[in-house]
């Protein structure tokens, strides 16, 4: 067992963690403030390398590991959730799917642009009544011979206006139920796909999440990904390995709130000494990164099955439940730990705290990863 990082992964990480201080910090809050997307930054990613880290580099990715990716979205999460969103969407859903499913044509069109950051993509699963329930999908896909006719509304997508590329899963054949699903490569520009409202966020303001309508979309045949009926599938194993890159920004969430109440407790001083020395405030923070170390361990041993090709569904789930959890858990004292000054913005703790919740809810709430992490024991 080796739980050392690779000089690799190091400089991953020490390369995140300077992009993360040096041009993701500045202005953060007022993205929060204004719900800015952050373009730049996600530009400067995508030259970075970052926006395809997985993706063989014949595609334009950077050919790295799973557990480089997981620390990149760590390092940056601790600084801005809604840049780590952005970036884990587009590496772990979309260009993942991609590579893995699509056709060669469909990978030089789409997967190469997406991969070198030079456009973003979104994944559209979620419905007005189709969240967690992901097989009620009510967008059907009609096929008409050449192409197929996509009608209906997807809700809450993840880079829905920024993005280029969207992966839309669609109901074809309703009497088929699951197996009656699709997937496919839409367009923006595409007539007859229009985006719609941008959602007011608790957390994760700076990322743009929208609802998309589509009347009347015109897909062509040669956008479908996979065989016919192959959507909920696909859906499916890219979410589990989705989960991983959102069990690693919940972790880069608490473990940025963890750093900030560290370092503001060994020099905020009450009763005569830094609080540090209260051991209220250490019972809290030896909490706190305990639960830190048992996240990043499960975090990593997921991304450590999906790279050497085991299952990770479950451990994947686990890792997300868990991360996600602690990420609650640790901004709230964190804000404690801060007193008055953690309930205001200059801080950075409290944009921590509506962050963490967010991944209690997105790629599957903690109820969804019960489901799989329980299906998987009573299955063994
Ligand atoms: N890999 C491969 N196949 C899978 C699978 C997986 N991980 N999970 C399920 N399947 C297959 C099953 O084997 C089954 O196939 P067969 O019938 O051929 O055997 C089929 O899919 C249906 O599976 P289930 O009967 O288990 O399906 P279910 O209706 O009970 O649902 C679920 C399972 C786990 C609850 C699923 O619906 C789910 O994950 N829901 C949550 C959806 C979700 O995560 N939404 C998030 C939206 S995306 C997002 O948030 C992105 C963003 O913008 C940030």
């Amino acid at each position: 067992m080796e739980f050392n990082l690779t000089e690799e992964q190091i400089a991953v990480r020490d390369a995140a963690r300077d992009f993360a201080q040096n041009v993701c910090k500045p202005g953060v809050i007022e993205r929060d403030t204004h719900q800015i997307v952050p373009k730049e930054q996600l530009k400067q990613l995508g030259e970075l390398g970052f926006m395809g880290m997985m993706v063989d580099p014949k595609y334009g990715g950077s050919g790295m590991d799973t557990i480089s990716y997981c620390l990149a979205m760590e390092e940056i999460s601790k600084i801005d959730a809604s840049v780590s969103v952005a970036m884990s969407v587009n590496n772990s859903l979309v260009c993942w799917g991609l590579e893995h499913f699509g056709t060669e044509e469909q990978k030089q069109k789409y997967l190469v642009p997406l991969a070198k950051g030079e456009i973003v993509g979104a994944f559209c699963l979620s419905e007005p009544e189709a969240g967690s329930d992901a097989t009620s999908q009510r967008t059907t896909a009609i096929d008409k011979g050449d192409y197929y006719l996509l009608n209906g509304t997807k809700n809450w997508i993840t880079n829905g206006s920024t993005a280029s590329v969207y992966l839309v899963i669609a109901q074809t054949d309703v009497e088929k139920g699951h197996r009656g699903i699709n997937a496919f490569i839409v367009e923006k520009g595409m007539e007859g796909f229009e985006v719609g409202a941008k959602e007011d966020k608790l957390g994760i303001r700076g990322s743009d999440t929208h609802t998309l309508l589509f009347n009347d979309v015109k897909v062509p045949k040669e956008n479908r990904i996979g065989e016919d009926g192959f959507g909920f599938k696909f859906a499916m194993k890219t979410l589990a390995g989705g989960r991983i890159g959102i069990a690693s920004q919940a972790l880069g969430i608490a473990s940025g709130a963890y750093e900030l109440a560290l370092a503001y407790s060994k020099v905020r001083e009450t009763f005569g000494k830094p609080i540090a020395q209260h051991q209220a405030i250490q019972f809290k923070l030896s909490k706190m990164a305990l639960d830190i170390e048992a996240a990043r361990l499960l975090v990593h041993k997921a991304a450590w099955h999906k790279d050497q090709y085991m299952d990770y569904n479950t451990s994947g789930a686990m890792a997300k439940l868990f991360a996600s959890q602690v990420a609650m858990d640790t901004t709230v004292e964190a804000v404690q730990i801060h007193g008055g000054y953690g309930y205001v913005k200059e801080y950075h703790v409290e944009r921590l705290m509506r962050d963490a919740k967010i991944t209690q809810i997105y790629e599957g709430t903690s109820e969804i990863q019960n489901i799989v992490i329980a299906r998987s024991i009573l299955r063994d």
